[in-house]
This record gives structure tokens, C-alpha cells and sequence, in this order.
């Protein structure tokens, strides 16, 4: 039952993977709910130009590659003649990011969640101004999510296809001749594998020495290794500073990051992949006088309260890793904890995931990390040596488990594998539940799976795996 005093118990700014999943959540249990979201469809980021487009594009060009590189002659499927047939891999996307804003669109109705049309913005800390407006909820949870980080002197125009950001190089409508990614992160070799597999010839720059910052250093390494056996061109270790557009071609300034002599590279298209920053621009904060951090992030408790009573915020407006998954996890805790229970979050297991071949997936500490806190031990086990990869013929990466060398708890799990986003769910689960390696080694894995791996991995930690 609404509070009288306003029109809504909760609402939310925001129908992204936080946004939406707070939404229903908070309706669940009672409270009346409504959401407001500019967009056309529901879904946010990830649905309409991030996880889900990315992932049929991902699953379209692997079938491509497959088919056109031999994999699936190998194993005796005879195609003959190859040929991509873009618009149609990019109709195929398309569908899939209908389904699954309209199944939120669905949710809402089901949950009886009104979504008002339109950018929300703070008159008071209970009042929000939406499409000329005034709307009034006893609780406010800022869902405003993130966008891409500009890189200053190189322009995205996604309409002209020649410097894009992840939107644009979702939805190009030919395959570049060379694709130059700025910024060797997850968006960047996501969408640089897809271009790659369906014919580009892909050149990755990075600041830093190695891929993927934030992961295990053995793991970056590696990814370094497979993805340049792929027939990526890294280049690491230094920056663009410069763009010039010129008829149908960009052509890029690089420099050593370290300083030093600068060289031009020639492409048919930029993606600039270099981060995203949390969403707070016109949002009004200063109304209720809530100040975004030195990193533009909105702080909050525990809880996921702000500083302003009645005010939360989820998601990758607030710190932490910008992932969809974290998100819904808070949505469902905020708004159990606005309606009086208790809403948890661990955020020292949250499982990250790049969608490439192989995947490449982590949770809990990284080895690095994992040292400095004190002694450790770990187990790897090589998926050349795991079964099933091997029958697939997909042998390239290992699995990593890292324990406390005195209680053997597990701290961190690391796999490079085809399959590593789904065998990651199993280590995340068992880190929820304070596993040790031990636990892990003597739990019986159904053979034969990629799975085994982590298994080996965990007996491995005690130097005891059976087929290394
Ligand atoms: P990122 O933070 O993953 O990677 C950005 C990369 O750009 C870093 O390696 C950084 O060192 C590099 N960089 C920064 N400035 C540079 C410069 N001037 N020149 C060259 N390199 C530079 O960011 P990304 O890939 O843009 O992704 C944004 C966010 O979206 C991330 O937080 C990520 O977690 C999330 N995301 C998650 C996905 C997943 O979970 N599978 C998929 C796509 C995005």
C-alpha cells in the first residue's frame, strides 16, 4: 500500500540490469513502484548496446569462423562456400534485443510497474521532475548506470562508422578493412574477436603492458599470448593522442606511453574502448545536494543508502566493477533493505567474464592480490590435459585456484577456457559458501566436462591432480 503522503514507495531512475531488477524486486514485496527510463524499450545498457547485442554478434561470428575456418570440416560438417551475410547476423541481434526488452516490458506490467517515460530529474530528495512532471515516492534509488569515457581529441561519431564507440561497433553495417581497438579492455577484445573472426584485420592499443587490467597477471599474459595467436596485432604499452579523418579513413598518431617517437597507423575504423564513467549529468544532485566523488561515483553505505536520507544508488553509478550481474545483485538488496529486511551484497565474489574464445573468466582475488595478504598456495591444471576440451579440440588455457596456505580457503579462481563464464559460477558458489580447496577437490564433477578442470585445479593446490 503507497505511503499517502506520496505517489510512489520507491522509485527508481533507471531501467537498466540495476534499475529494472530493484523495480520488480521492491514490487514483489509490496511497495508501489514506478521507474523512469528515457529510452525507447527497457533493458538499459547491456540489453539494448551492451552484453546481449555484443553476445549475438560473439555467437554469430563464431558459427562464421567455425564454418569458414575449418573447425567444423574437421569434425566432418562439409558447408561448402562460406559467406557472411551480415544484415542478416545483424536482423538475428536485433531480434534478440527485442525479446529481451519486451520481456522486461512484460515484467513490468506483470509487477504492475509504472514506467514513466522520460529523464528524471531531482527537485527535492522525494520529488523528481520526469517529461515536465513533479513525481513524489518516499524512496528514490538512482539506477543511472554509465557511459562510454571520451578519449579528448578523438571524436565518436557512430553515425559515419569511421570512429565508433561499443554502440556503433555493435551496429556496423560492413566489415572494416583494418579495425583499430584503443583500449585493450573487455569492450575492446569483445568486439575486436567478432570484427576479427568475420574478416577484419584487427590492431589492439593499449596503455598499459599488458591486456585486461584488474585481472590475474598470469591470466593477462596469457590472454596476450591466444589472442595474438588469433591474428590480433597488440600494441602495447602505448597511446594514441591523435585522429585525422581523411575521405573513408582514420588515420591515428601513436605514441609510446613512456614518451618517444610518434608513428601514424591507417584504419578503416576506431573503436574507442577505453572505460566508462558513472552517469550523474543532469541528474540534479546538487538540488539535493549530494556531491559525486573525485571519480564522479555516488557513494553509499553498506545498504546502498547516499548520504541523503531516502536516497540509494546501485549499480555503476556507485564504486566498484561496472558489471550488469553486480548490479541486479544490488537492485534486489536495495530494495529489500528499503522495505525492512536485510539486503546483502558480497562484493568480494563477483565473477567477471570476457566473452572471447576462449573465455576468459575470474573471481576473488587475483594471485597478485592474493600475496600480498599473506601465504598462499596454488593449483593449475591446463585445459590440453582436461577431456572434453580436448575432444572438442579446445585446448588453449587452464584453470588457476588460489588458496590460504594455512586454512586453505579458496581466495581466487582463475580460467582461461571455451567455456569459462559458465564453470566460473561454480567457483564463485563455493567462495560464497567459504569453501576450501579441499572442498572443491573432493566434490564429485560429472565427467567428462570442462568442469574437471577446477577440480584438477584444487587437488593441484595440494600438489595431488590425476591427469598432470
Ligand atoms: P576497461 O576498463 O575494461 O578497459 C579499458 C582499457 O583501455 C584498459 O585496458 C586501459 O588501460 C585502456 N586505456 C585507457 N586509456 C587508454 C588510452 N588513452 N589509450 C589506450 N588504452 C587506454 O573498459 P571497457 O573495455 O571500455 O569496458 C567498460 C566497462 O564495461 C568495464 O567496466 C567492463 O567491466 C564493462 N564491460 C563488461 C563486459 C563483460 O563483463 N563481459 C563486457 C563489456 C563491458
Amino acid at each position: 500500500m503507497a505511503d499517502q503522503n506520496y505517489d510512489y514507495d520507491v522509485l527508481v531512475i533507471g531501467a537498466g540490469p540495476g534499475g529494472y531488477v530493484a523495480a520488480v524486486r521492491a514490487a514483489q514485496l509490496g511497495l508501489k513502484t514506478a521507474c523512469a527510463e528515457s529510452r525507447e524499450t527497457l533493458g538499459g545498457t547491456c540489453l539494448n548496446v551492451g552484453c546481449i547485442p555484443s553476445k549475438a554478434l560473439l555467437h554469430g561470428s563464431e558459427l562464421f569462423e567455425e564454418a569458414a575456418h575449418g573447425t567444423l570440416a574437421k569434425f566432418g560438417v562439409k558447408t561448402g562456400k562460406v559467406e557472411l551475410d551480415l544484415p542478416t547476423l545483424q536482423a538475428e541481434k536485433a531480434t534478440a534485443v527485442k525479446e529481451l526488452t519486451g520481456g522486461i516490458e512484460y515484467l513490468f506490467k506483470k509487477n504492475k510497474i509504472d514506467w514513466l517515460k522520460g529523464r528524471a530529474t531531482f527537485q527535492d530528495a522525494h520529488t523528481v521532475e520526469v517529461a515536465g512532471k513533479a513525481v513524489t515516492a518516499r524512496n528514490v534509488i538512482i539506477a543511472t548506470g554509465s557511459s562510454v569515457t571520451p578519449l579528448p581529441g578523438i571524436e565518436v561519431d557512430n553515425d559515419k562508422g569511421l570512429i565508433v564507440d561499443s554502440t556503433g561497433a555493435l551496429a556496423l553495417d560492413r566489415v572494416p578493412g583494418h579495425l583499430v581497438v584503443v583500449g585493450g579492455g573487455v569492450i575492446g577484445l569483445e568486439l575486436g574477436s567478432v570484427w576479427r573472426r568475420l574478416g577484419a584485420k584487427v590492431t589492439v592499443v593499449e596503455f598499459l603492458d599488458a591486456l585486461l587490467p584488474g585481472m590475474d597477471g598470469e591470466v593477462r599474459k596469457e590472454a596476450g599470448k591466444l589472442f595474438k595467436k588469433q591474428g590480433m596485432e597488440l600494441k602495447l604499452s602505448t597511446k594514441v593522442t591523435k585522429a585525422a579523418i581523411k575521405g573513408k579513413k582514420v588515420t591515428l598518431t601513436l605514441e609510446p606511453a613512456a614518451g618517444g617517437d610518434a608513428e601514424a597507423l591507417e584504419a578503416d575504423c576506431v573503436l574507442v574502448s577505453i572505460g566508462r564513467r558513472p552517469n550523474t549529468d543532469g541528474l540534479g544532485l546538487d538540488k539535493i545536494g549530494l556531491a559525486p566523488n573525485a571519480r564522479g561515483q555516488i557513494e553509499t553505505d553498506h545498504d546502498f543508502r547516499t548520504k541523503i536520507d531516502g536516497v540509494w544508488a546501485i549499480g555503476d553509478v556507485i564504486p566498484g566493477p561496472m558489471l550488469a550481474h553486480k548490479a541486479e545483485d544490488e537492485g534486489i538488496a536495495v530494495s529489500e533493505n528499503i522495505a525492512g529486511q536485510i539486503g546483502i551484497v558480497n562484493h568480494a565474489v563477483i565473477p567477471s567474464v570476457v566473452y572471447t574464445f576462449p573465455e576468459i573468466a575470474g573471481v576473488g582475488l587475483t594471485e597478485e592480490q592474493a600475496k600480498e595478504k599473506g601465504e598462499i598456495k596454488v593449483g593449475k591444471f591446463p585445459m590440453l590435459a582436461n577431456s572434453r576440451a580436448k575432444t572438442n579440440r579446445e585446448t588453449d588455457g587452464f584453470v588457476k585456484v588460489i588458496a590460504d596456505a594455512k586454512t586453505d580457503r579458496v581466495l581466487g579462481v582463475w580460467c582461461i577456457a571455451s567455456v569459462a563464464g559458465t564453470m566460473i559460477a561454480q567457483a564463485a558458489q563455493a567462495m560464497e559458501f567459504g569453501a576450501l580447496s579441499e572442498d572443491i577437490a573432493y566434490t564429485c564433477h560429472a565427467h567428462p566436462t570442462h568442469s574437471e578442470a577446477i577440480k584438477e585445479a584444487a587437488m593441484a593446490v595440494r600438489g595431488k591432480p590425476i591427469h598432470i
